[in-house]
């Protein structure tokens, strides 16, 4: 079963000018174990498309659907915490939390041990090519690429297994670029996790399982 499925998503914000139909009527299914690219022009409703897959948001028409059952009967807090994982351009970690810190957080939300939290933190540190030599910095003394990597391992404490990236590697140079991205492929092929990334970049997409187009809030063939 596909591990995410719109449904004839439509989202509309409305302001006081005008009317946006930023998703306007797209169906998709997603499976785990591949990653997918979304491209398309700036204001083609990528962002907006994510936020709905995160649950961060609900739409006006349609639905999504996590391993068959609508969001609509279901707690999206929960669903975030539980099942998805959102990683920004602009990394977002906790400034003033070092890096184990950071990834400990989520585990220790869930009410996991200190000690079980931090040996978990660490290996899923770990798996993103970050060794303990690392663990008590803070993220400002990390380079863009490495902090990148901490985001991931903090998406992977979590435990769900979807993936959300809005332009990972929107803030990195080509070569640390690569790096998540070959990680996150890593991440969808080795762990089965399902894997979908935003991007402008054409040599991103190139490597995904599947490249979606969009263009005015719709898929293209
Ligand atoms: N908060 C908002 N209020 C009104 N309109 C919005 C809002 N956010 C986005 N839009 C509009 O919705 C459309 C889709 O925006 P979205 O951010 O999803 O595009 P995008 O494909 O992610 O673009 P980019 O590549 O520039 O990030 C655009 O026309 C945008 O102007
Ligand atoms: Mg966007």
């Amino acid at each position: 079963m596909a591990a995410l499925e719109a449904r004839d998503l439509v989202y509309a914000y409305r302001t006081k000018y005008r009317t946006v139909y930023a998703v306007n009527g797209l169906s998709c299914e997603f499976d785990r174990g591949r990653m997918y690219a979304i491209v398309g022009k700036s204001g083609s409703g990528k962002t907006t498309l994510l936020s709905l897959l995160a649950g961060l948001d609900t739409a006006s028409e349609g639905e999504v659907l996590y391993d068959g059952v609508s969001m609509l009967g279901m707690d999206r807090d929960e669903y975030r915490r539980d099942h998805a994982a959102v990683i920004y351009q602009s990394f977002n970690l906790f400034p003033i939390l070092t890096v184990i810190e950071n990834v400990m957080y989520p585990l220790l939300m869930k009410k996991a041990p200190k000690a079980e939290a931090r040996a978990a933190a660490a290996e899923k540190l770990r798996s993103v090519d970050l060794d303990e030599t690392f663990h008590d910095r803070l993220p400002s003394m990390l380079s863009g690429g490495e902090q990148q990597r901490v985001a991931i391992a903090r998406a992977l404490a979590a435990g769900g297994d979807v993936i959300l990236a809005d332009e990972p590697t929107g803030n990195l140079d080509t070569e640390n670029g690569r790096n998540i991205i070959n990680i996150l492929m890593r991440l969808a092929h080795e762990q089965n996790y399902c894997v979908i990334v935003v991007t402008h970049d054409p040599s991103i997409a190139e490597q995904a399982d599947t490249v979606l187009r969009m263009q005015d809030g719709r898929l293209m063939e």
